[in-house]
């Protein structure tokens, strides 16, 4: 019997859906993080759960030829990257198989899952910087969370964030040393600064310093150290967060210097990038993503696209460059601002409706309003994590919508719900159960994943659906 503190030397065999190896040692299986397939490893067991366990690496006997080197210092410490130790092919190569698994063990289907669609940066990639600002007994650190958990690990780069991160970081902790400007405490409930969020715009950045109070003192003191420091125009606001709760911002955002907002374009559609408006993390990919939604969507001068779960519409405008008309369906109403202001600024008002509200509760109306007028039906959907709601599923098929373009960032319940749409999984008694006698529904025309997230554990995958007929 294993047990807590045992460690053991053994062979991995696969990796898991976090990236961690697997070893399966006697009746159990073992989960160790930063451990690569074929490797021989010693490693600790530090919990288990019946016959799992969760083990730590202590030691690689016989690594594998994959393995590389990870640049990053905090590289297992900080819980942004899973896979910096492993090639960057083997990496897709992961991912792809990933996915395909995921659809075995979920849905029973055995798919084909393309090559993963990749960018030209493997690092730096992001443009888009959140950092957790935090007091300690030597003085204010910046730095991100440790993986589930809000223990800031101190930083002074950040290989996947773009080369002026560091610049960043020098800077804002000069200004804390000198200044003697405090940081929040989420225990004490003391202290000022919060957070420092940036984005990146067209070689402008935009500054967001998240504070409990307004008057951040010496502030025209720290423009002066950014404008010295920096080698790109920014802009900068503060941004008053005095609320418990996790959330980023709070409610007011104050422009204390430069531009108040960028305009950038994807594909041709211009949009502006204000403190709020949401942005995609890796606009390369980005673009490849969007353009191959619209292909596959194919759609043409009599098409009624309903994008679902839209956010800030900008693929919503994508898609109604090509079709009759657009709608958007998106639940936060900030987004749904964005989405008609960026109507307004490429004269698409008359092509494209955004919708504030459920998809559950406004996406069967809306498929049957269209229905009736007599509209060809596309729906694009892009749920968060838990995927869609089984309303939009059912009406989906209930509606018979000939094509469904769905795109996801989390393979497990893309896969419960491409095979609720299939027909492989069928509900039972408020359960999702594989299908006793599977009549396909819908055929999976193309499984694409993108890699939005090199170095990571995460993929988007892109999944083109089309009605049996
Ligand atoms: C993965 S994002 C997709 C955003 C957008 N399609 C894009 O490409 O930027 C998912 C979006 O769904 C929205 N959302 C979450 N639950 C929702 C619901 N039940 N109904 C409508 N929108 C929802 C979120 O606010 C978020 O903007």
């Amino acid at each position: 019997m294993l047990k807590k503190n045992d460690e053991i030397i053994n062979i991995v065999c696969s990796l898991g859906s976090n990236g961690e190896g697997i070893i399966k040692h006697e009746d159990y299986t073992i989960f160790v993080p930063y451990a690569l397939i074929g490797e021989k490893i010693k490693c600790k067991i530090l919990k288990v759960d019946k016959n799992i366990c969760y083990g730590k690496l202590i030691d690689i006997l016989e690594p594998s030829k994959d393995r590389v080197k990870a640049d990053c210092p905090v590289f297992t410490k900080c819980g942004g990257c899973q896979l910096q130790h492993l090639k960057y092919l083997s990496q897709l190569e992961y991912k792809k198989e990933n996915v395909k698994r995921t659809f075995n063990k979920i849905a029973n289907l055995n798919v084909e899952v393309n090559k993963v669609v990749c960018g030209e940066k493997q690092f730096r990639y992001r443009n888009k910087l959140q950092l957790p600002v935090i007091e300690t007994e030597k003085g204010v650190e910046i730095g991100f969370y440790a993986e589930k958990s809000h223990r800031v690990i101190p930083i002074e780069d950040c290989l996947i964030n773009p080369n002026w991160t560091s610049k960043i970081i020098s800077t804002f902790k000069k200004f804390f040393e000198k200044f003697k400007v405090s940081a929040y405490n989420q225990i004490t409930r003391k202290g000022l600064v919060r957070e420092i969020t940036v984005k990146e715009i067209n070689n402008s950045l935009l500054i967001v310093l998240v504070c409990t109070k307004e008057n951040v003192p010496f502030i025209e003191n720290l423009i002066d150290l950014l404008k010295e420091n920096l080698s790109l125009d920014f802009s900068f606001y503060i941004n008053v967060n005095n609320s418990q709760s996790n959330v980023i911002y709070g409610e007011r955002f104050i422009h204390i210097y430069g531009k108040t907002e960028y305009i950038d374009q994807m594909l041709g559609v211009k949009y502006l990038v204000g403190p709020q408006s949401f942005m995609q993390v890796n606009k390369e990919i980005c673009e490849k993503l969007y353009s191959k939604v619209c292909e596959l969507a194919s759609l043409k001068e009599n098409t009624t696209v309903i994008d679902a779960y839209s956010g800030a519409g900008l693929m919503t405008a994508l898609l109604a460059q090509k079709s009759k008309k657009a709608i958007g369906i998106e639940i936060v109403k900030e987004a749904v601002d964005c989405a008609n202001q960026l109507l307004a600024n490429n004269a698409l008002e008359n092509k494209v409706k955004n919708y504030c509200g459920k998809c559950e509760d406004l996406l069967p109306q809306i498929v049957k309003e269209e229905k009736e007028k007599g509209a060809e039906i596309v729906v694009v959907l892009d749920p968060p994590r838990k995927g869609c709601d089984i309303k939009v599923i059912q009406s989906i098929i209930e509606n018979q919508i000939d094509k469904v373009v769905y795109v996801s960032c989390m393979p497990s319940t893309l896969a419960r719900d491409v095979g609720l749409l299939t027909g492989a999984l069928e509900i039972k008694n408020n359960n999702i159960e594989r299908a006793i006698n599977f009549k396909e529904r819908y055929k999976i025309s193309a499984i694409i994943p993108f890699d939005m997230f090199p170095q990571t554990k995460h993929v988007e995958t892109l999944v083109c659906l089309e009605k049996v007929k």
